[in-house]
């Protein structure tokens, strides 16, 4: 393990040293620590008069009631995994005496970026000036920064040279760490920056706050090793990680003892599964582990790699009474050649046979996609390949993304960068493709009952609950507050393209 550490001149073993060494209990001494600090700043801010003015009437009694001492709001980028990440940041926030408001107007705000695409990271940097804005007003604000964008070396020395108002940086190897380096902030004074290169370290058992009490992710695995040739991901998070299946089982176990009933198992290429462990294991058998556990009653994960998903995995989902009818299988090209030069390890052949198998174990399952267009080298036959696949394969959705060149990536030295005109333009003829599909696609349950797992109430339509099938299609209709989290059957009565109106059976 290697790792980055600002020089400071200061000492730090003094201030550190009655921390344990042992995680996670050192985490959880940090979080009181830093919940002293705040306690303290809190209480002067109460004798002075600041604190209502800061927080208003309403926050400040929201706070008094549930102990907490600041407040902090995360602002979370990308993908399922660092919206699972922001779910951890929190719990140590809420251990650490924070309480979490919906806007950026907060003691402590956190970025939590994705650095994919080009422009997830032009956005940060137009969040970063307006937080600035507020900083100049509330000097005592802690701004923070973390997830894969800060992964990248440039990025954080841009920060640190042009941004020298932000208080903490981290990556995406060391999240547990926040309370310690926000403890280290506050008592030194200096922009705290600790970006890990890779870790073999999974540090478990910190508390987490879940968005939703009857769902929630569940991490299997970090990082990726398989290096298309477009993608920063692996050098960002890392190599696989496999957590042992024991770990992920207590913690599902734990989940429905607390009332989840839908769980999602995250890792970047879940069908690698388990390959590196000291006593193997596949993700199919843990799929049927995950099966047998009471309480649990809908399993989904993401994503899938073509080339790694199995027979026995086909076989897994389709003799499972809980697996969702749901399947994400990102193509990202139709054509072989640049499927080739995207290091995807399968041709448009291999791809369209083992959607063919799938379909054949599990008809009614729904199949969803990401595609890249505009990848190096692109012709608008490669292109016709891409159509020739979305429409054989006919997506319930699909994520269709522009080429962004991702500095340290393979691809990004390729020659033949595709004109922005050229990849706008059949960007725009492959959505019109996706969505015509996807509408006719989406009705096809259209007058039968469906499970629908109630995810919360209609925010447009006064006295409707929304809730979601086991496909993943969105059905709203009447119902009240209290169906929240119940899995209830509901009649369709209209498709409306991408979603249902419907009615409960009772
Ligand atoms: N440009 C465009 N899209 C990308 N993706 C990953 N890297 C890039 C890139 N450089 C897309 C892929 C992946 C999804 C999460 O993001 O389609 O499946
Ligand atoms: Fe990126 Fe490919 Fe790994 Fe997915 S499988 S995270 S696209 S390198």
């Amino acid at each position: 393990m290697t790792i980055k550490k600002d020089q400071f001149t200061y000492e730090k073993s003094s201030l550190f040293q009655d921390a344990p060494a042992r995680e996670p209990e050192r985490q959880l001494y940090f979080c009181a620590r830093v919940k002293d600090l705040m306690r303290a700043r809190f209480e002067e801010n109460l004798a002075s008069g600041e604190a209502l003015r800061r927080y208003g009437e309403v926050q400040l009694k929201q706070m008094e009631e549930s102990g907490a001492c600041a407040t902090f709001h995360i602002e979370t980028y990308g993908c399922q995994m660092n919206a699972k990440d922001s779910e951890k940041l929190s719990g140590l926030l809420i251990q650490a005496g924070f309480m979490e408001t919906d806007t950026e107007e907060a003691d402590f705000v956190l970025y939590n970026t994705c650095t994919v695409r080009e422009n997830a990271n032009l956005k940060v940097y137009g969040h970063l000036g307006y937080v600035h804005s507020l900083k100049k007003k509330r000097p005592s604000m802690l701004v923070g920064l973390c997830g894969c964008m800060m992964q990248e070396a440039e990025e954080v020395e841009k920060i640190r040279k042009s941004y020298r108002f932000v208080d903490i940086i981290f990556g995406t190897h060391n999240i547990f760490k926040l309370a310690e380096l926000l403890f280290d902030r506050l008592t030194t004074g200096q922009m705290e920056v600790d970006v890990w290169e890779g870790t073999s370290e999974i540090v478990e058992d910190l508390p987490a706050d879940r968005k939703y009490p009857f769902k929630s992710g569940v991490n299997i695995m970090f990082g990726c090793n398989n290096f298309c040739s477009y993608c920063i991901v692996p050098y960002v998070r890392g190599r696989e990680r496999s957590r042992e299946p024991e770990d992920i089982l207590a913690e599902i176990r734990r989940l429905a003892s607390e009332g989840v009933k839908e769980v999602m198992l995250l890792g970047q290429n879940v069908n690698s599964y388990g390959k590196t462990l000291s006593t193997p294991i596949s993700f199919a058998q843990l799929l049927r582990r995950v099966e047998e556990i009471d309480g649990i009653e809908r399993i989904r994960f993401m994503t899938s790699h073509p080339k790694d998903l199995s027979d026995e995995l086909i076989r897994a989902m389709k003799e499972s009474k809980k697996v969702c009818t749901h399947l994400h299988l990102p193509v990202q090209s139709g054509s072989t050649r640049i499927l080739e030069k995207m290091n995807r390890r399968y041709t448009k052949e291999q791809y369209l046979a083992l959607v063919d198998r799938i379909r054949t174990a599990i008809p009614h399952i729904s199949l969803t996609t990401d595609i890249i267009v505009g990848f190096p080298g692109e012709t608008e036959e490669d292109f016709q390949d891409t159509l020739d696949v979305v429409r054989r394969v006919r997506y319930d959705s699909a994520f269709t993304f522009i080429y962004s060149k991702r500095s340290g990536t393979p691809a990004a030295s390729m020659e033949d960068q595709v004109p922005e005109a050229v990849v706008k333009d059949r960007f725009d003829r492959l959505l019109k493709e996706v969505q015509q599909i996807a509408g006719e696609v989406c009705r096809r349950d259209l007058h039968t009952v469906q499970a629908v797992l109630v995810e919360e109430k209609n925010s447009h339509m006064e006295g409707f609950v929304t809730g979601r099938m086991s496909n993943n299609t969105l059905v709203h209709f009447p119902g009240t507050e209290d169906l929240i989290g119940s899995i209830v059957n509901v009649y369709l009565e209209e498709s409306k393209g991408f979603y249902y109106m419907g009615h409960r059976e009772v």
